[in-house]
């Protein structure tokens, strides 16, 4: 039997740390309901002991998910491990992950502490952690730039103490594949009960490399961990991706010989997931996920596919979620119809009510665009206004009006808190002015520091997904609104990101 991969997915902790990737409970919530029909190994919810945001987000998951294994972070301290544990109480399978920085440069000028003081902090840690859970990971922050006699006996020690995986951090995606793959190896090799342990590799994509390093730490250094993140996801150039690894792993499983437990057809959802809760949107030709993924603009490619597939593809679109009948919905579909598409896309709504107010907005989407595609399907569901309680703002109605050589003109209706008001506003353009006529209400005082357009299908017919960025006092949130009229997606962007601004849900981002 080949041996397994264990994913471990830090899209929620580590891949949240991205400036502007914030997310709500709500938002993590669903894409924890998400990474658990991909069935991923491990989730890494959160960091508990950041912010009570993240505590009760960590919660929640714990007391929701019950197929993976429920992972917090936390720093090397009784304090932190502890929020951690408690905030873990509710899971099925819970994982305390528990840092603390070793190399000499982090070690004198960060943590001012001298190597003999970290080791024993290290020590304790995963003492105090397996006393309150089973399943305990540690990582020497760092490590791939950590010196290495010091950290085999760091790493020794905390395996003497109980901890259950060691994970290998590249913090700073200076590692380069060959070398890393090295550096697990010796390890392994050089301490005596490293057996006694799993081995885990974490790099970040600063070279670009963090897929090359994580499986050179699999292939050479005998690493049975990865951590990585739904579409590289992560702060500076991201992480190592999850899609990219888990696709590289089945497909060239010749070469790897190892079983990974994925859904891969759960992976496209999953990815347009993350980048319709952050904002970050995918670039076309990203691997696996990326529009372009499979398309085959050369003729000679074309020709190629069309009598054999396998001339130029080594993977099916189908096998990681892309549909391969991609109309699929009409004004014409029923109820019955529309539900079975989501249960084929793997979406589940939790309740009927929600399954009505996706099919309510899905018929008015069908009156307005004769074909209703996957995506179109996808943006729907991932509305929060279909799934939150009642929000603070809600879009009714726009006219605006715009025509060469005049000032662009909008009037807006929307209600705030159930009553319906009314905002207009001239503007660079019709986009500008109709955000301005929200502000003329609301002076929200916010600065947008992002607005993008996406179209959900491709063509001119297809809807607009509009993301748009605020950062008020501090506080940096996403808003995303999907509709056939560009201007419209944006206000209803605009008034998703305000919901969020004004919510009180604490939306302070964990550090690690
Ligand atoms: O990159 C890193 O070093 C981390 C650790 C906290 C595991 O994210
Ligand atoms: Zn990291």
């Amino acid at each position: 039997m080949a041996d397994k991969l264990i994913i471990f997915d830090t899209t929620l902790r580590d891949g949240e740390q991205s400036p502007g990737a914030s997310m709500t409970k709500d938002e993590k919530l669903r894409i924890a309901r998400q990474l658990e029909r991909l069935k991923v190994d491990v989730i890494e919810a959160g960091f508990a002991a950041s912010s009570n945001g993240d505590f009760e987000a960590v919660q929640a998951i714990a007391n929701t998910i019950k197929d993976s294994t429920i992972c917090s972070l936390s720093r090397a301290n009784d304090r932190d491990i502890s929020r951690a544990a408690e905030a873990l109480k509710g899971a099925n399978r819970a994982r305390i992950h528990t840092f603390i920085a070793t190399s000499p440069l982090h070690m004198e000028k960060k943590l001012r502490m001298t190597p003999e003081q970290v080791l024993e902090q290290a020590k304790l840690a995963v003492r105090f952690a397996r006393n309150q859970v089973a399943d305990v990971e540690f990582s020497p922050e760092d490590g791939y730039r950590s010196e290495i006699d010091f950290l085999c006996r760091v790493l020794e020690a905390v395996i003497k103490e109980g901890a259950t995986t060691l994970n290998i951090p590249d913090t700073v995606g200076y590692a380069v594949p060959e070398l890393y793959g090295e550096f697990i190896r010796t390890l392994r090799e050089k301490i005596p009960n490293s057996d006694k342990a799993i081995w885990s590799v974490h790099c970040h994509n600063d070279l670009g490399m963090a897929v090359a390093n994580s499986l050179a730490g699999v292939k050479i250094g005998g690493a049975r961990q990865i951590e990585c993140t739904i579409n590289g996801l992560g702060e500076r150039a991201g992480n190592c991706s999850l899609e990219e690894i888990v696709m590289a792993v089945k497909t060239r499983r010749d070469y790897f010989g190892l079983e990974v437990g994925i859904d891969t057809t759960q992976i496209v959802p999953a990815s347009r997931m993350v980048s319709q809760t952050t904002g970050f949107v995918v670039q076309p030709n990203k691997a696996v996920v990326g529009a372009n993924a499979f398309a085959h603009a050369s003729g000679i490619h074309q020709d190629g596919v069309l009598k054999a597939r396998d001339t130029y593809e080594i993977m099916r679109a189908e096998d990681v979620g892309w549909s391969a009948n991609k109309i699929v919905l009409g004004k014409l579909s029923g109820r019955n119809a529309f539900k079975q598409r989501l249960q084929d896309l793997g979406v589940a709504l939790e309740s009927e009510t929600e399954l009505n107010t996706a099919f309510a907005r899905f018929k008015e989407l069908a009156d307005r665009k004769s074909e209703i595609f996957d995506e179109d399907i996808l943006a729907l569901v991932n509305d929060e206004s279909i799934t939150s309680e009642k929000e603070q703002y809600g879009f009714v109605s726009l006219a605006q009006h715009s025509e060469t050589g005049e000032k662009p003109h909008a009037t807006i209706v929307f209600t705030v808190e159930g009553k319906e008001v009314h905002g207009e506003s001239d503007g660079n353009g019709p986009v500008d002015a109709s955000l301005k006529a929200i502000e003329s209400h609301i002076k929200s005082g916010a600065e947008m520091v992002l607005y993008s357009v996406n179209a959900i299908s491709g063509s001119t017919e297809s809807q607009g997904e509009v993301t748009v960025r605020l950062q008020n006092s501090g506080r940096v949130v996403n808003g995303v609104g999907a509709d056939p009229d560009i201007v419209v997606a944006s206000a209803k962007a605009y008034l998703s990101a305000l919901n969020k601004l004004h919510s009180k849900a604490d939306r302070v981002a964990a550090q690690g």
